[in-house]
């Protein structure tokens, strides 16, 4: 058993911190990275560092051979991708686990361009690499039902449907790929159902017994064609997770009681 850390960035987030506990689990120790300071702990220690200004790198990078880029924000994760990769090639890094998203090089949206230039920059690299695109978490598509059924009229765009899968099986994943050797970009991860983005706030609505009137909508231009046409989907060869949008949306409402 190698006592090398695994460094984990974007351990602090919602994937990272379901990471984090399966990692020591299989009696690894943990290097997260976090813009904020933390006190170590339970076989964690937290490093200090901000990736898309590239600082902290070094020691985040140091004696590990085995790093998870699970940092994510809304603009830059290809320069805060490509600041990590060349960070990991100078210290030796051995294997380089990356998360992207499902459609990142078929829907023509920014923050997905961003993400198909991270797994560029990832590819590029001299580090040995794994790349596992997964499609929207459920509590991505939890903030994202909330928002829309909070309007006086339920937004239903006509067409966009989503794959969501949980973050927990994700997780689990992405730490089997960590402990195995690099593979490149592994088959996509998704949920067991597609849904329609309407579908998903009516169910929402349903399980808190409240009620909106439904307002048709279509997202324009070339995106709205990617959505419509089922770009953003992975439906011949992906792997699928367990749990179900049901699940989640059951256990998260439960412990909101
Ligand atoms: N959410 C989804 O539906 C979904 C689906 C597929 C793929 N993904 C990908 O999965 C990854 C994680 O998503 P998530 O939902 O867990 O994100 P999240 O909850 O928003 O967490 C973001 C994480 O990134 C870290 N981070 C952000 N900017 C950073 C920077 N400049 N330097 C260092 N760390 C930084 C944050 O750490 P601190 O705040 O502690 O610094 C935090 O731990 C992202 O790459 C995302 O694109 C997400």
């Amino acid at each position: 058993m190698t006592t090398s850390p695994v460094l984990v960035t974007g351990g602090t987030g919602t994937l990272g911190r379901l990471v984090v506990p399966l990692l020591r689990a299989s009696g690894r120790q943990v290097r997260v990275l976090s813009r904020r300071a933390r006190p170590d702990g339970g076989g964690v220690e937290y490093l200090t560092g901000d990736l898309l200004k590239g600082e902290g790198m070094g020691p985040a990078v140091d004696g590990a051979e085995t790093v998870l880029n699970l940092a994510g924000g809304p603009k830059g994760d290809d320069v805060a991708t490509g600041h990590l990769v060349r960070a990991a090639s100078r210290a030796g890094v051995r294997h380089l686990v990356h998360i992207s998203v499902v459609g990142a090089d078929s829907v023509p949206l920014g923050f997905l361009r961003t993400q198909l230039a991270a797994e560029r920059a990832v590819a590029a690299g001299t580090v040995p690499w794994t790349v596992l695109r997964a499609a929207q978490f459920h509590d991505f598509v939890l903030n994202l039902v909330r928002t829309l059924t909070k309007l006086p009229v339920l937004p239903a765009p006509g067409g966009m449907r989503l794959q969501p899968v949980d973050a927990r099986d994700v997780a689990a994943r992405l730490v089997d790929l960590a402990l195995a050797a690099p593979a490149g970009r592994v088959p996509d991860l998704v949920g067991p159902t597609v849904y329609g983005v309407a579908e998903l706030s009516r169910s929402y609505l349903r399980a808190t017994g409240s009620r909106r009137p439904v307002l048709p909508v279509r997202i324009p231009g070339r995106a709205g064609r990617a959505y419509r046409a089922g770009a953003n989907l992975s439906l011949d060869g992906a792997t699928v997770g367990k749990r179900t949008w049901e699940e989640f949306l059951a256990e998260r409402l439960a412990q909101r009681r």
